[in-house]
């Protein structure tokens, strides 16, 4: 699907993100395992959650979802490991890396054969990242290209917990092994290069696992009686509120307000950049929604200016680089993007695709192997630009073209549909404000 862009007059109104992708697939994965009835509110409509969902299912868990609005999941938990059922079909995994490896880390440890897989994007990403430390653990896993890539088949063994350092800071990797860690016998020890989104530790705390962590460092022990589920309504998604952050900034006349979105601070560092941007954007905490912080956040036309986005901050917002890119072309002065090669290895290759985007629409970027340099300032200019399929680059080049003169095509467009189906739609309504 094309979709064509042109910069409106003006930008103004109100957005209710849809609920966490991150948190919707973690609420159903260890509901699932845990014992009780319970109901996911606000669950985010994209595809890849929908994902996680059929796979569950199939593995023989009761839920039922409902498309709302708001869209909601009600189940009941297998409860003790042995209770899901071997699953007597392929789990297919869509577009979604977080389903594919936070499930291979839930089954490692459970007594029968799975076999997972995904689309073509997804066949493509590695997945020795959570295979290897599994196999430490005593897992019996195989998948294509020497165990580096899906369909892999997971055959259920009793584990035990490691020490190990992970080689790149990631949620997904972290949280699979937390899961496997559940089951094993002893405690698992991780440490990551820098702390990532910290969902799971929450999650599973609050459902009575017994998890230590100070920053980069987890310990996981063994569960010594099965979780107890949890209803929760989720907070609205930061990663899908940045497009209108940075829409609402880059835009000469916007005023954007989002509602009730989950501000946690190892997910929110995009906030923090666009402030030192010189973003104006106004946050008023609201009630935390399921353990998280969240807020509301309002953006104003800005004049923003170039700055340096590497360390730390990287994996606190790693898939806000392509729109943060978007941004930076919009900023006098330069930006440097380092650290953040992870980029390559997402649903496209991140970097290459946005440099290649942004030099379409008149940008002067120079490619790095583990991020940019982009010298912005400059009007961009209407092109013709592809996001491979990639939510995150359709939406990211969606907002260059507000910014742009003349018109913005963008080929690959249904590939919101993932993570935000309504975000055309919105994008269109905040485009047209009515006075
Ligand atoms: C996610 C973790 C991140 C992120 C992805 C969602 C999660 O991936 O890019 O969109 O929910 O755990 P990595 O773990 O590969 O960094």
């Amino acid at each position: 699907m094309v979709i064509v862009v042109e910069a409106p007059d003006r930008m103004l109104g109100e957005v209710l993100p849809p609920g966490d992708k991150s948190l919707g697939h973690r609420a159903l994965i260890f509901n699932a395992v845990a014992s009780g009835k319970a109901r996911v509110e606000n669950f985010p409509p994209g595809a890849d959650p929908l994902s996680t969902f059929t796979c569950l299912r199939n593995l023989g868990v009761n839920m039922a979802y409902d498309p709302g609005p708001p869209p909601q999941v009600e189940m009941k938990g297998a409860g003790a490991l042995g209770t899901l059922q071997e699953p007597t079909t392929v789990l297919d995994c869509g577009n979604s890396a977080t389903t594919l490896r936070l499930l291979t880390g839930l089954l490692a440890p459970q007594p029968f054969l799975s076999v997972l897989t995904g689309d073509d994007s997804l066949r493509s990403r590695p997945v020795d990242r959570v295979i290897q430390p599994l196999r430490l653990m005593g897992a019996q896993i195989w998948g294509r290209r020497g165990d580096r890539l899906a369909p892999l088949v997971v055959k259920g063994s009793r584990l035990k917990g490691i020490d190990y350092k992970m080689p790149m800071a990631s949620a997904q990797v972290k949280s699979a092994l937390l899961l496997a860690g559940l089951w094993a016998e002893g405690d698992t020890h991780l440490e990551e290069p820098a702390p990532s989104r910290d969902h799971t530790e929450r999650m599973l705390r609050a459902m009575g696992a017994s998890i230590e962590s100070d920053g980069a460092r987890i310990k996981v022990s063994p569960l010594s009686s099965p979780l107890n589920s949890l209803s929760l309504p989720l907070p609205g998604d930061i990663s899908a509120a940045a497009f209108f952050l940075v829409a609402g900034a880059v835009h000469p006349d916007a005023q954007i307000r989002l509602r009730a979105v989950g501000v946690n601070p190892t997910r929110a560092g995009v906030v923090e950049v666009l402030q030192q941007m010189g973003a104006n954007i106004t946050v008023t905490e609201c009630a935390p929604l399921g353990g998280e912080p969240v807020a509301d956040l309002e953006v104003t036309s800005s004049r923003l200016r170039g700055v340096e986005i590497q360390g730390g901050i990287i994996p606190r917002l790693i898939d806000e680089v392509p729109v943060l890119a978007v941004a930076a072309a919009c900023a006098g002065g330069t930006t440097i993007i380092r650290g953040a090669a992870e980029l390559r290895v997402k649903e496209a290759d991140r970097i290459g695709a946005t440099v290649a985007g942004l030099r379409k629409m008149g940008i002067d970027v120079d490619e790095l192997p583990d991020g940019m340099i982009i010298r912005g300032g400059k009007r961009l200019r209407g092109a013709s630009v592809n996001s491979h399929g990639d939510h995150r680059l359709a939406m990211a080049f969606a907002v260059a073209g507000l910014a742009a003169q003349g018109e913005t095509t963008i080929d690959g467009a249904e590939g919101v549909d993932v993570s935000y189906p309504a975000f055309w739609q919105e994008l269109e309504r905040l485009s047209r404000p009515r006075y």
